[in-house]
This record gives C-alpha cells, sequence and structure tokens, in this order.
C-alpha cells in the first residue's frame, strides 16, 4: 500500500483512509505527512536537552503533544519527572535517533555555556576549548542535526543565548545556519527576543525557528515593555533569603573595587518598579544579579517560586529539589510565554498550505525502497552526513 505523498487534509473521510493507512504502515516505516497531526489532533513535539521542561509547558499549552523528553540531569529530571510524569531519557549522545519516535516539531534549547560570553571567558581564562570545540557541550549542536536529518520533522524551534550568533566572529552561527538551511535544507527564521515583554526579566535569546517546506512564518510580535517586578513577589519570604551582613559587605566591597577599576556591574539592585537583569545559572551562588531591596534589612534574593514566576512557569509547577538545584533549572530555562506565543504562530503556519510541495523524505533510502514508497526527494551524501560522528547509535 502506498501512502500518497500529496497531503490533502479537505475532508474527514479521506483524513480517517489516510490515519488506515498510516496506522498499518507505521511500524515498519515513518510516514512523513502534515495531515497525521490534524488526525491526532495535536502535533507531536520532542523535547530535547529539556531542563525542566520550559518548551513542554509551552508546547502543550499551544495544543502540542510531548512524544519524547531529554536530559542527562538528574535533578533535572526529578523536577521534570514530578511535573509531568515522566522521566527523560539521558544523554542524547548515548539515546538511538531511530528509537526517537515520529514528531511533527523537534524543540530544544541546547547548551549555552560553550557560547556564553560568561561561558566562553571562564573556560578562556581556565585554557579550555569553548564553542564547537568544546567537545562535550559545543557539539550538542550536531546531535540536533543527527535527529533532524533522520527523523525530518515539519518545524523545530531551538533557543540559545543571544551570543550564539557573534561567538567566534560569527563563524559557529554560519556553521549552524549552513547545517540547517544548506546541508538539512531547512528554511530559518532567527530573532533574538527579550523577554521582559512578558516577565520582568531582561532576557535575551536567540530563537531559530526551521520548516523542512517553505511556509508563510513571522515571528510574533511582543511589547516593548510587559509586566513589573512587583507583580511575582511574595508577600512573606522567608528570612534565610536575607543576605547575612558578611555576603552584603562583600558584595558592596567588590562592586566598589570594580567600579573604581572602571568595569564590571556589581551587583543588581531591584525593588518592585523594576525590571531584573537576567537569571543565571549561578544564582545560587551569591545570587548578585537580583537582588531585592528590603527596608531596613540587608537586601534579599529572590526566592525559587519568585524565580519560577520570572520565568513565566506557572504557580501549580512543583518545585521539588533544594533551592541551589532550583535557582540552576530556572536560571537554564526557557521564558515560558515567550516560547508558548512561537508555539503558536509555528503550528499556525503548519496548518496552512505549504509553499512548496510536500517533503516526504526518508533518511533511509533502503527502508523507503523496501515499503515501496517513492520519496519526493533523497537528502543527499553531503559532507555532513558523511563526516563521522562520535555519538554512539546503539
Ligand atoms: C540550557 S538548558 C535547557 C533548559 C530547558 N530548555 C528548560 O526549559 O528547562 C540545557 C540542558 O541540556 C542538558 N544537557 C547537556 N548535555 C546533555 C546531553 N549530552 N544529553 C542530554 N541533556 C544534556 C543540561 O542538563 C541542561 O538541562
Amino acid at each position: 500500500m502506498t501512502v500518497k505523498k500529496k497531503a490533502n487534509r479537505a475532508t474527514p473521510k479521506r483524513a480517517t483512509k489516510i490515519a488506515t493507512q498510516v496506522k498499518t504502515k507505521q511500524d515498519a516505516l515513518s510516514v512523513r505527512e502534515d495531515v497525521t497531526p490534524y488526525i491526532a489532533g495535536a502535533y507531536r513535539f520532542i523535547d530535547l536537552f529539556c531542563g525542566i521542561g520550559g518548551f513542554r509547558i509551552a508546547f502543550e499549552k499551544a495544543g502540542g503533544k510531548c512524544v519524547f523528553s531529554s536530559d542527562y540531569d538528574k535533578f533535572s529530571q526529578q523536577t521534570y519527572e514530578a511535573n509531568f510524569g515522566e522521566r527523560p531519557h539521558g544523554d542524547i549522545n548515548e539515546v538511538d535517533v531511530t528509537a526517537i519516535p515520529f514528531h511533527d516539531i523537534l524543540c530544544a534549547g541546547f547548551p549555552c555555556q560553550p557560547f556564553s560570553i560568561a561561558g566562553v571567558s571562564k573556560k578562556n581564562s581556565l585554557g579550555r576549548l569553548h564553542g564547537f570545540d568544546d567537545v562535550k557541550q559545543g557539539n550538542l549542536f550536531f546531535s540536533i542535526a543527527d535527529i533532524l536529518d533522520h527523523h525530518r520533522p515539519a518545524a523545530f524551534v531551538l533557543e540559545n543565548v543571544k551570543n550564539l550568533k557573534g561567538h567566534d566572529k560569527g563563524k559557529t552561527f554560519r556553521v549552524i545556519k549552513d547545517t540547517l538551511e544548506t546541508i538539512l535544507g531547512y528554511t530559518i527564521y532567527t530573532k533574538i527576543i527579550d523577554a521582559k515583554a512578558v516577565v520582568p526579566q531582561h532576557r535575551e535569546r536567540i530563537f531559530i525557528v526551521g520548516f523542512r517546506e517553505k511556509r508563510d512564518f513571522e515571528f510574533p510580535v511582543f511589547p516593548e515593555q510587559g509586566p513589573l517586578l512587583g507583580t511575582i513577589l511574595e508577600s512573606r519570604p522567608h528570612a534565610k533569603y536575607t543576605l547575612t551582613d558578611h555576603l552584603w559587605n562583600y558584595l558592596q566591597n567588590y562592586a566598589a573595587k570594580h567600579k573604581a577599576a572602571g568595569n564590571g556591574f556589581g551587583f543588581g539592585l531591584v525593588n518592585k518598579h523594576d525590571t531584573t537583569r537576567t537569571l543565571s545559572a549561578r544564582y545560587h551562588k551569591d545570587g548578585s544579579e537580583i537582588l531585592i531591596a528590603q527596608t531596613g534589612e540587608n537586601p534579599r534574593r529572590l526566592t525559587p517560586r519568585e524565580c519560577a514566576r520570572l520565568m513565566g512557569y506557572p504557580d501549580n509547577y512543583k518545585l521539588v529539589v533544594s533551592d541551589t538545584q532550583a535557582y540552576r533549572q530556572f536560571g537554564n530555562s526557557v521564558v515560558v510565554p515567550i516560547v508558548e506565543r512561537i508555539a503558536e504562530t509555528v503550528m499556525a503556519a503548519l496548518k496552512k498550505p505549504a509553499k512548496q510541495k510536500l517533503d516526504l523524505v526518508l533518511r533511509d533510502k533502503k527502508k523507503v525502497e523496501d515499503a515501496g514508497q517513492i520519496p519526493t526527494r533523497i537528502y543527499p551524501n553531503t559532507k555532513y552526513s558523511a563526516k563521522k560522528r562520535t555519538r554512539k547509535v546503539k
């Protein structure tokens, strides 16, 4: 039985017919049919480098269904499991690409330390490699490329630090762009978005959205300024969040020293009428980037719940790890309402007919032939796919 390559979502009868075809074939091969999400009623997405599921909340709110998640950090896995009822798969390098289920959208906020300004200067000072040369973390982009290459989802959404664009004089971003566009054949859109439009935090992140077929897509438009800090503060935070005299003195002296030397920002003292600096994964160390002014007392740090709100997480989100881990997890996360708006626009773009013939590429030519299906285009054997990758495929 041949699954027709032309998607036709016009009638329920046609949809049922395709559903039957897809069902009978789905064990034999991965059928790339844009019509299937309408039958299932939701776009299926995978949540790579899922952390604590910021992408997942956003894509589920926009109507998506998560079919796979992966993160190797055991504390993030704990938080994810407590909130979504499933433990993410571990190290992506250990996951068999073919075992990842069929999906329409790939989501990934891939590790940013190899590209972030702070991460790069730390690695430089320790004499370590950064960017793609950081073998452990920099190469993870290519894990994403491998999955795109094999599964050919209709769309993807990637997130990273703003500095990704400028890292290594733009070379890193050029490799990413070339891999996604020239080698993998996706049409991509990129935008740096500041989360202060939706939460009281200045947090600029780059989003890369890609479509397998050409489609009408525009990033959502956000307001210049969103809510202020007062909207997310707890009324009676525990006294343990107030800085000790020792730490507060240290931070003030440190800031004064750096100010005198003409560099550094020191600490970021804010009140309820402000927008904070970017919450970092190192917030647990001294909390210096965001300190809340208090009358008659030393400033305090944000509580983990306030951090959750600062990242746009709902109040029913369960916090099940230590404060240290929670700060690290929120500092690494995405701002949920930003991703939610992007998810909505991506799904809206997928619902409209593609501007070119649907690309029912199956990576494995033999599998295609065995199944008697003629692909519209076989992904060419490029320098990327020819290159030996170090990842293990079980
Ligand atoms: C920037 S964070 C992404 C956070 C996520 N977007 C969220 O909303 O919470 C990157 C994540 O990648 C995970 N990670 C790093 N290397 C990994 C690997 N080899 N396999 C799986 N996960 C990995 C880290 O544990 C971290 O949680």
